[in-house]
Formats: structure tokens, C-alpha cells, sequence
């Protein structure tokens, strides 16, 4: 299958055309989907990738579609899942694409053309999964963060996600500075996996009635913004259930009538949504509140 991008990569060389950028654009669709592995650069002795300045001043990552073309490269050469790499190209602010194959067959993939290929994989359907486990493992678009109003690195699972996105996070969310209650802002992912994180700040739980509303607020404000941004699959972590002490059972069924009411007004869209449950119990409560609200509608069919 590398084979298969080299080969088209020639041909867009010889003769640049449309057909032609097709084809590179669907080998490498065919690759990403088949977990194909490409060939980085690195910096000797580090994991370090090598970057490339461009004609136009801009800084590039660098790539090989196969072994031959990559025995040319000065550097040591590592082995990386091709969808991987192209999502860190996608984070790295400072990078205006990949150049594939510099030293033979050059060729540029500008990012956003990178995105289009990465967002065209995502479900055309709205789905909804519950996974146990940690939120900063989770291979999707992005993760939700349970933030406070200062955006600054918290404890629970807003500490999990700063410890493992690092510092640059703290410097994206120090410049955004506020995020109000009920609201939802994004970042980059950073060090995560997950290319963005949305950040939205839960209700501290008082009793009050607007609790409720602030708390479905964060899952439709959280879903807008993502959609804002192309973002086709998010896992959320059960807001406001641990430090703001919201009752867990009634905080899931909040997160799933408004994740269900929004999916069910964004039909077309493509949203996969994740619940991520940080233990069996949050998991339980999600299961009791599904059959709550399946037992409430066949009651009043
Ligand atoms: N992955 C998934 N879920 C997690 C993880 C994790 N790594 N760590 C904790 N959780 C779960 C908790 O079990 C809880 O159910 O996230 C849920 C939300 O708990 P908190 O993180 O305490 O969030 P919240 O109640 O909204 O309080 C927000 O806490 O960390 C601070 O800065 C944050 O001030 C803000 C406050």
C-alpha cells in the first residue's frame, strides 16, 4: 500500500493534476485505514521529528512513502502509524503540513487538506458509546474537560487532562483566561492523543434549580463548539460529579437527555459521543438512568 502512494505521488509529479492529486489522497485515505506505517526522520539519538523549512518560510514535517525514498534522508528514520502522524502534524501549531519524500518525489500536503482527509473518516451516523477507563487514553477528535471558571489546572479529571496534555496547555488556557459557568471554550490537545480538548465549567451543586439547566448547558454548548470546529467524535467525563459534588445519578440522566436531545436536532451531523466512565459505578449510573428513561417511555406508550 505504500507502494500505492509512491507510485501515485510520481504521477501527480509528472503531471499535476486533479485526477492525480486524487489518487495520492485516496492511497493515503486507503493507508490510514488500514493502520498502514510511514517513515519519519528524526533528530539523532532523540524522537525528535525533523522538520523542513518550506520556499515560502514555512516550517513542514517530514515524511517518506517507502523505504527507498527514505534511504536518502540524512537522518535516522523511525517507523509511525500514518494517522497518527498526520493528526500530530494537525496539532502542531507551528507546522504548515507534511513534505513527503523531500529529497526525491517532493511533494506538500498543506493541512488543510490534511483535516479533510482525517475528518472525511469519522461515522456519518450519531452514535453514542460508554467506555470505562481513563478520558486522556481515549483515541477520539477531542476530550471534554470538567474546568473551573479560571480554566486552571484543577484536580480530578481536569488534573488528568493537564498532566497529560503538559504545559502548553496551561499557557492556551492562561491566555483564554474565563470561561463562565454553563459555557464551553477549546484547545488544542496538545500531548494528548485527542487532537482538541473543550473545556466547560459544571455547576458547583447547590440544590437549586438552575443547577440542572448550567449542567445541560455544558453538553449543548460542548456539542456546539465542536461541531463548530469539525469535530466529529468527543467523550465526555460525568461534569460536575466529583469535586462540585452534583448527585451522580441525576447528572447522567441530565448528560444523556441533553447529548440525546442535541443529537436527535443535529441529524445529518456525524457525532460520535463517548461517555467516559472513570469507574463500574459511574457505568452503573449511566445503565440505571438509560433504563429509568426507557421504562418512563413505555409507560406512557
Ligand atoms: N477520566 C474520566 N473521568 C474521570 C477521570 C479520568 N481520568 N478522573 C476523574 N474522573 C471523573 C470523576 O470520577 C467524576 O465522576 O470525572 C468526574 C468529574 O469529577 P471532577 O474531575 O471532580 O469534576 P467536577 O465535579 O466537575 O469538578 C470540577 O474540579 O478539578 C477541578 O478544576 C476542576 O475546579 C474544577 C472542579
Amino acid at each position: 500500500m505504500m507502494d500505492e502512494i509512491t507510485a501515485a505521488i510520481a504521477a501527480f509529479i509528472k503531471d499535476a493534476s486533479r485526477e492525480h492529486l486524487q489518487d495520492v489522497l485516496e492511497s493515503m485515505k486507503r493507508a490510514m485505514k488500514a493502520g498502514e506505517m510511514i517513515l519519519v526522520p528524526v533528530e539523532d539519538g532523540t524522537a525528535q521529528r525533523m522538520t523542513t523549512t518550506r520556499a515560502d518560510g514555512t516550517i513542514a514535517m517530514v515524511m517518506y512513502s517507502g523505504e527507498e525514498e527514505a534511504s536518502r534522508s540524512e537522518g535516522t528514520v523511525v517507523s509511525v502509524e500514518l494517522t497518527a502522524f498526520l493528526r500530530e502534524v494537525l496539532k502542531r501549531e507551528e507546522i504548515s503540513g507534511v513534505e513527503i519524500n523531500p529529497e526525491g518525489t517532493r511533494m506538500f500536503l498543506p493541512k488543510a487538506m490534511i483535516q479533510t482527509m482525517l475528518f472525511e473518516e469519522q461515522p456519518q451516523e450519531n452514535e453514542i458509546f460508554f467506555e470505562i477507563g481513563d478520558i486522556t487514553e481515549l483515541e477520539c477528535d477531542c476530550i471534554v474537560n470538567a474546568a473551573n471558571s479560571s480554566l486552571l489546572r484543577g484536580g480530578g479529571v481536569c488534573g488528568a487532562i493537564f498532566r497529560a496534555a503538559g504545559w502548553e496547555l496551561d499557557d492556551a488556557c492562561d491566555a483564554i483566561g474565563h470561561c463562565a459557568t454553563g459555557e464551553a471554550v477549546i484547545t488544542k490537545g496538545f500531548q494528548l492523543k485527542a487532537p482538541y480538548i473543550i473545556h466547560t465549567v459544571g455547576p458547583v451543586y447547590s440544590g437549586k434549580k438552575e443547577d440542572a439547566a448550567l449542567l445541560a448547558s455544558c453538553y449543548r454548548k460542548s456539542l456546539d463548539l465542536a461541531m463548530a470546529n469539525e469535530i466529529h467524535s468527543i467523550a465526555f467525563p460525568a461534569i460536575s460529579t466529583g469535586i462540585y459534588g452534583y448527585p451522580l445519578e441525576e447528572a447522567c440522566e441530565i448528560a444523556l437527555v441533553s447529548v440525546s436531545n442535541w443529537l436527535a436536532d443535529h441529524l445529518d451531523y456525524g457525532m460520535a459521543v463517548i461517555f467516559s466512565c472513570f469507574d463500574q459505578t459511574t457505568y452503573n449510573a449511566y445503565e440505571k438512568c438509560i433504563n429509568r428513561i426507557e421504562g418512563k417511555e413505555t409507560e406512557t406508550c
